[in-house]
């Protein structure tokens, strides 16, 4: 078949990139660097779309840095994680959009998109047809009377409808450039269109999506307009280049050929020569850029939410690995070939190109163990169904598969159907739905801030004025208060309300650093703050009660934070700096903050790292920012452009989203880091940092925790009482205690033998007397008594000793340990040889007490039962013994 033609030459992704950001800047957009593949909102998963960072400029709630914006997204999508391998369904891609925030609207967006495809890209205007919503006339005769696009390539489709993104958001009609790749791709029939859907009919290419964005959509579906309409388009990078390079898919661009090239490479394959090994190249080359993107924005391999997803694309690329023969950890070597040719437009996958490999490996090598138990189990679990001449695998089984195996549920599928079996899916379900509802209130605090972006998106409120980096009280005015029921016009004493004012000091919940406390009083009430949230990006919320009297909208009220809680919030915030910057020198720089907790008595700082501390490296980690609290270095913040700033060589944090003017916190000479929360004007201020723990928290995330200024103070005070105590009772200083303390360990030692070797010598002193108590049962020594032994080895020992001294007989001792009888039988060897049993016949005489027990026929050990009779049991054993010298005979 011949290749989809253009007339232009060849141009390589990065070229098609460049030019579409540069179309735009001549066009006054700002261009935003990419967000992160982890979205700011909790209640996303991953970053599906160039729109998220713009939703709170689409919905007035944040100020852009311009209303023309335009970017390149690292996107992800998980719908289709089945379907890659195909000719075009992709996990990660690159969308080139382009924003208005209230600027042009359909007409220009659809204008800028058709210049940039037919001049810029140059594809013939012939090849071009669009397809619009139904009862979007506007857009229909932009695209008809101001471009000329025939009538007959404009075609309604209902599905033309963009978002929102989750359950509520901004949303609304959209229109698609499509491609015509020919008739010779397509189904042949005369009405083949875009929104043709016949089985294997190829021919139109979704290019561009333009989408109006003029709505938000609540949680009753219903749709309000917005404060103003908005352009949101996309455009995937990908499909671009398999159109402008002439390509049959995808993978056959410059974007992942190398890909390909390189896993054909380690299987000794070629791709093009056989369709089931292409899809495998083609799964691999898709998730290996997934891989590398998903760790590189600091998602770990998990059991749910994003984590699973990278677990899952790591999992399913090592076991197409497989299918090609690759049976070695094979994903680092292509990634290592993502990040050479993304490296340059994503600096990130080379920073961070040691730890990406880290983690690569370490999944890689751990999923190589769980497939092959896996899959010899599951080689079982079919051989029995099919044996029974069955064609149904037992959900119930699928699901120890997952649960106890950690083996892919899809895996088990795609297994099954290989060998022409079924899955019992409800069952499987039933038990899944089961182990969720063990983690149901997992997902309860996405809910929870679900509706507040509702509700407060539905106020329209102004963005809360900060002043809380200089000021710890300010007036300001009620602008709302909202109860469990939604807006208030006031509450009383007693009520549990959120306060929002126009201008407030308290610090919202943010970075790590918790929420203020402190009081609004005026009006005629006082309002008791217990946190500071930030229900929405910009707003910021008094939670708490209503201490006194009765709050108002339109009050003004004077907020007053806890000063002194606030000073140690702010210690232990700056010292979370000190600590990452001394963690990266010690540890290297693939140690990256991966959450944090500043509360007013305690820091918590996570970081990427795989193993634990030595003990040395948490001395050092510790001397460092200890160090930088000694040379009193003044901290302080400056607000500039977010390029600026990242060149200055500030840390930025995985998956936070900085607008275009960002914070930045300095430690002189020793730290820079975007940061919005609030810090000590002097590393002096911080007073001691005391280290006081460090721990795993997931796989490949440690965390220490530690404490600063008050609290350390505190803990110190605490260890020096102890010390104190302990000195007293040591009669000794305390710098001695150490050595004391190990010299009584070795007297206890010393003393523990001593009691031993005494109680062997009492045992031993027993011998005689107990040797007096041998019978006679048919010419066979038969010694049968009571002993006193501490312990199972004492109680040997004694067995040993009369045993030496019997010469020939047969041996029952008894004792008790604590509540529990134990007993030991020994017969001597020549008894052995005519049939005695040492474990038969202990076995029948703990039967007496109720207990069991067994061994050799020389020596046996046993107990249990009831102690009280101990002595009955004892007194059977000559009858006992006596009965098998005649079963014998
Ligand atoms: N939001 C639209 C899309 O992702 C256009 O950017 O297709």
């Amino acid at each position: 078949m011949t290749a989809t033609t253009t007339t232009q030459q060849p141009v390589s992704g990065a070229a098609l990139r460049q030019r579409f950001v540069e179309f735009f800047l001549e066009r006054g957009s700002v261009e935003l660097p990419s967000a992160s593949l982890v979205p700011r909102d909790p209640t996303v998963l991953l970053t599906i779309a160039g729109m998220q960072q713009m939703i709170p400029f689409f919905l007035g709630l944040e100020t852009p840095p311009d209303v023309r914006l335009c970017s390149v997204q690292k996107c992800f999508r998980t719908v289709d994680i089945d379907e890659v391998g195909d000719a075009s369904h992709l996990t990660f891609f690159e969308m080139l959009g382009n924003f208005s925030v209230g600027d042009y609207f359909k007409e220009g967006a659809i204008h800028f998109a058709w210049e940039l495809m037919t001049r810029v890209y140059g594809i013939p205007k012939d090849r071009l047809w669009v397809t619009v919503y139904p009862t979007d006339e506007t857009a229909r005769t932009v695209w008809r009377d101001q471009i000329g696009v025939p009538a007959s390539r404009i075609v309604a489709d209902e599905t033309n409808w963009w978002g929102p993104v989750g359950a509520t958001g901004p949303c609304g009609p959209d229109s698609e450039l499509h491609y015509d790749r020919g008739p010779e791709y397509g189904c042949g029939q005369p009405d083949c269109s875009p929104t043709c859907d016949r089985p294997g009919c190829n021919r139109f290419l979704e290019t561009w999506n333009l989408v109006f964005m003029e709505f938000y959509r609540d949680e009753q579906g219903v749709d309000t307009p917005l404060p103003r309409p908005n352009i949101d388009t996309g455009m995937g990078l990908e499909r671009l280049a398999m159109v402008m390079q002439g390509k049959e898919s995808v993978y056959e661009t410059d974007l992942y050929l190398p890909i390909v090239e390189r896993a054909a490479g380690l299987a000794h394959v070629r791709y093009g020569a056989d369709e089931r090994t292409d899809r495998a190249l083609r799964v691999l080359a898709d998730h290996s850029r997934a891989v590398t993107f998903l760790i590189a924005d600091g998602v770990l391999p998990g059991n749910e939410g994003r984590g699973y997803v990278l677990r899952r694309v790591l999992r399913r690329a090592v076991r197409y690995g497989r299918l090609l023969g690759l049976e070695r950890p094979f994903l680092t070597e292509t990634a290592q070939v993502v990040i050479d040719i993304m490296g340059d437009r994503y600096p990130e996958l080379r920073e961070r190109r040691d730890y990406i490999f880290r983690i690569i490996r370490h999944e890689e090598e751990a999923f190589g163990r769980t497939l092959a138990h896996g899959l010899s189990r599951f080689e079982t679990l079919a051989a029995g169904v099919k044996a029974e001449g069955r064609t149904t695998i037992p959900g119930a089984e699928v699901f120890r598969l997952y649960d106890t195996y950690g083996f892919p549920f899809d895996l088990t599928v795609e297994l099954a159907q290989e060998q022409g079996l079924e899955i019992e899916r409800a069952e499987f379900d039933e038990a899944m739905q089961a182990q969720r509802q063990l983690s149901r209130g997992a997902s309860r605090f996405a809910q929870e801030s679900h509706r507040d972006l509702e509700l407060y998106a539905g106020l329209r409120l102004p963005p809360t004025d900060f002043l809380g980096y200089d000021e710890d009280r300010a007036g300001g005015e009620v602008l709302a208060i909202v109860g469990p029921d939604g807006p208030q016009a006031a509450a009383e004493a007693g009520q549990r309300v959120e306060v929002i004012l126009d201008r407030t000091p308290f610090y919202a919940e943010a970075g790590g650093q918790v929420g203020d406390t402190g009081v609004l009083a005026g009006g005629d009430g006082r309002f008791a703050v217990e946190d500071t949230q930030r229900p929405v990006p910009g707003l910021t919320a008094h939670r708490g009660v209503v201490a006194e009297g009765v709050i108002r909208l339109g009050d003004t009220v004077e907020a007053a934070i806890d000063a002194e809680r606030r000073a140690d919030i702010r210690r232990n915030h700056t010292a979370t700096h000190l600590l990452h910057r001394a963690l990266r020198l010690v540890l290297g720089t693939h140690a990256q903050q991966a959450g944090s907790l500043v509360a007013p008595d305690r820091l918590r700082f996570d970081f990427t790292h795989l193993q634990a501390l030595t003990p040395e490296e948490l001395q050092q980690v510790g001397a460092i920012a200890n160090g930088a609290v000694l040379a009193a270095e003044p901290v302080y913040a400056d607000w500039m452009p977010q390029r600026e700033a990242l060149a200055t060589g500030a840390m930025a944090l995985f998956g936070e989203k900085y607008g275009d003017t960002v914070r930045v916190v300095t430690v002189e000479d020793f730290s820079k880091e975007l940061c919005g929360g609030t810090h000590v004007g002097n590393t002096g201020e911080i007073g001691p940092i005391l280290v006081t723990g460090e721990s795993s928290v997931a796989s490949g995330v440690r965390r220490i925790e530690a404490l600063t200024g008050r609290g350390a103070l505190a803990y110190a005070g605490q260890l020096q009482q102890i010390a104190g105590t302990l000195a007293g009772a040591l009669h000794a200083p305390v710098p001695d205690l150490p050595a004391q303390v190990e010299g009584l360990r070795g007297r206890i030692r010393d003393l523990e033998r001593e009691v031993e070797r005494l109680q062997a010598r009492l045992a031993g002193g027993q011998v005689e007397t107990l040797l007096r108590q041998a019978r006679q049962v048919d010419g066979t020594a038969v010694l049968a008594a009571r002993v006193e032994a501490p312990n199972q080895d004492t109680l040997r020992r004694l067995g040993d000793s009369l045993r030496d001294r019997l010469g020939s007989g047969v041996l029952l001792l008894g004792t008790v340990f604590g509540e529990r009888p134990a007993l030991l039988a020994v017969v001597t060897p020549d008894l052995v040889a005519r049939g005695l049993k040492a474990g038969a016949l202990l076995n029948a005489t703990a039967g007496v007490m109720g207990g069991r027990g067994g061994g050799r026929p020389d020596l046996a050990q046993g107990g249990g039962g009831d102690p009280a009779r101990l002595d009955a049991a004892l007194a059977a054993v000559p009858g006992l013994v006596q009965r098998a010298l005649h079963e014998k005979d």
